[in-house]
């Protein structure tokens, strides 16, 4: 059912908590995932990131959780609630039950484990509260760090797509994981 007053929850980790994005937190996003170093393993990611543009996104990501289309939240630590550090998705295919997670993180929180924290915390709920069945996530050939954080996850590697996803004017080979609730579970 469509709910279109609910509200996104707030989960808390051991170093952060993931709210809801904020319309105030448009800066944050277009500086902090505009940066190139951020944007290259994005794919609708310009560089620079317009502000009105990041605007546009949260817009769109505050959408999903009342449409039930899936749940975009932002990572913050927990005595900084306001700055906001990056962000972790579930985009839901209903009909399937999956969802495919997707993140990122500013420069400056990464090395900390703060993207494992994060994810980690958002597939228990969604397996917990989404009534999925597997979450997957597609990485751009290339982007170790990434795949890293999806091992840690407990992801099982599923293979490579060739040249399957357009970003910019080249076409990107991408790196499959996934995870199965009874392997969630297990
Ligand atoms: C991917 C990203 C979210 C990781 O954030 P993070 O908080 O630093 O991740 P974590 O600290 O939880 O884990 C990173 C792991 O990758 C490892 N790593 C980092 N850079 C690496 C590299 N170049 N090669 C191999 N491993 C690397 C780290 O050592 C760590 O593993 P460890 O705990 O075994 O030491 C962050 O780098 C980012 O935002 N990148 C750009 C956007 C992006 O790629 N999003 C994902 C799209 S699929």
């Amino acid at each position: 059912m469509i709910d279109a007053v609910a509200r996104a929850p707030l989960l808390a980790t051991e170093h952060l908590l993931l709210r809801e994005l904020r319309a105030d937190d448009a800066r944050a996003v277009a500086v902090r995932a505009g940066d190139r170093k951020v944007a290259r393993y994005l794919i609708a990611v310009p560089t620079p990131y317009p502000v009105s543009l990041a605007a546009r996104w949260i817009a769109g990501r505050q959408a999903w959780w009342p449409q039930g289309r899936g749940i975009t939240l932002g990572i913050v630590r927990r005595n900084e609630p306001d700055e906001l550090l990056g962000s972790v998705s579930l985009r839901r295919f209903v009909r399937d039950r999956r969802a495919e997670l997707g993140y990122w993180l500013g420069t400056d929180a990464w090395g900390r484990g703060f993207a494992t924290e994060a994810a980690r915390a958002l597939i228990d709920f969604g397996f917990r509260e989404m009534n999925l069945q597997r979450i997957y996530a597609q990485v751009l050939a290339g982007n170790a760090a990434s795949c890293r954080v999806l091992e840690k996850l407990g992801m099982q590697n599923e293979g490579m797509r060739r040249r399957h996803i357009r970003k910019g004017k080249q076409l990107h080979d991408v790196v499959l994981y996934g995870i199965l609730r009874d392997e969630w579970s297990a």
